[in-house]
């Protein structure tokens, strides 16, 4: 039986990832903070197993335990897939504007130290499994600089990086991928257009892409997504992005 776990679940792109994952069969595992009763109805509806584990991906000693159960629940599946999709955008602010060390810490441990270590126990748990995959969700600040994304874009690219290391660890015994879905529409890109814009001089272009309805759906950005995750393409390029493939 085939394993997805998928955080970032319960909006946003990570939501419609989890209605396609729903209809699939298997055991689809699911984590956020929020949870959401029609993904349970759909997955029961289909015949798949879900777990949702209700989890705050900054609190440290919770997302401790949740690896050491998501390396037991590995055990024994053929087929283990990971999708690193939970990620927060803020501290949005410029270098001299980040005075608050608290707030810089929880966006690395959401978006870059908690998929390292949640990985880490999955690929524990699943060394038998013949068929493993990763997907993270990066984006294009890992590559392209946004003033006011100081803590965004070095959260994302330490993300890409880290996906290099692993594929070189692993080899054949897994992909991985670290792929930007280009610009979804989501409560993300509206918390960018509501930023300060003495903190976020970049602020125009994000209200621009809105306004110009160059923002992407959500459900055609998971399909795309799911239909690379599912190919032999996937992993063979490393650090990647989701509009470099036919939609
Ligand atoms: N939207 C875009 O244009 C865009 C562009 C490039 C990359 N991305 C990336 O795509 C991914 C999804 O973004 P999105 O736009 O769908 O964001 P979103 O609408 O803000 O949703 C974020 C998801 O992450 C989860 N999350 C946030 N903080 C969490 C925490 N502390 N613990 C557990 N889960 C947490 C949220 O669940 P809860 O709040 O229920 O916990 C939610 O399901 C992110 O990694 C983002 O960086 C997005």
């Amino acid at each position: 039986m085939a394993l997805t776990i998928l955080t970032g679940s319960s909006r946003g792109l990570g939501a419609a990832l989890a209605r396609l994952l729903a209809g699939r069969g298997g055991h689809l595992v699911t984590v956020s903070r929020g949870g959401s009763v029609e993904l349970a109805a759909a997955c029961a509806t289909a015949g798949t197993h879900h777990t949702h584990l209700t989890l705050d991906l900054a609190d440290a000693d919770a997302v401790s335990d949740a690896g050491l159960m998501l390396a037991d629940v590995c055990t024994g599946h053929p087929s283990v897939r990971l999708i690193h999709n939970a990620g927060v955008v803020a501290p949005i602010a410029l270098a001299h504007q980040l005075d608050d060390l608290g707030a810089i810490n929880q966006t690395y441990q959401i978006n870059t130290t908690a998929p390292i270590f949640l990985t880490s126990r999955v690929l524990a748990g699943s060394e038998s499994a013949t068929d493993r995959r990763v997907m993270l969700i990066s984006s294009n600040a890992a590559r392209s600089p946004t003033a006011g994304w100081g803590v965004y874009c070095s959260t994302k690219a330490a993300l890409d990086q880290y996906a290099e290391v692993v594929a070189l660890e692993q080899g054949a015994r897994l992909r991985i991928s670290s792929i930007a879905p280009g610009k979804v529409d989501t409560d993300m890109q509206a918390e960018l257009r509501a930023a300060d814009p003495e903190r976020f001089p970049a602020i125009q272009r994000f209200i621009d892409f809105h306004a110009g309805q160059q923002l992407a759906s959500p459900d055609a950005v998971a399909e795309r997504l799911l239909r690379l995750f599912d190919s032999d393409q996937f992993g063979q390029k490393i650090i990647d992005d989701i509009r470099h493939y036919p939609s």
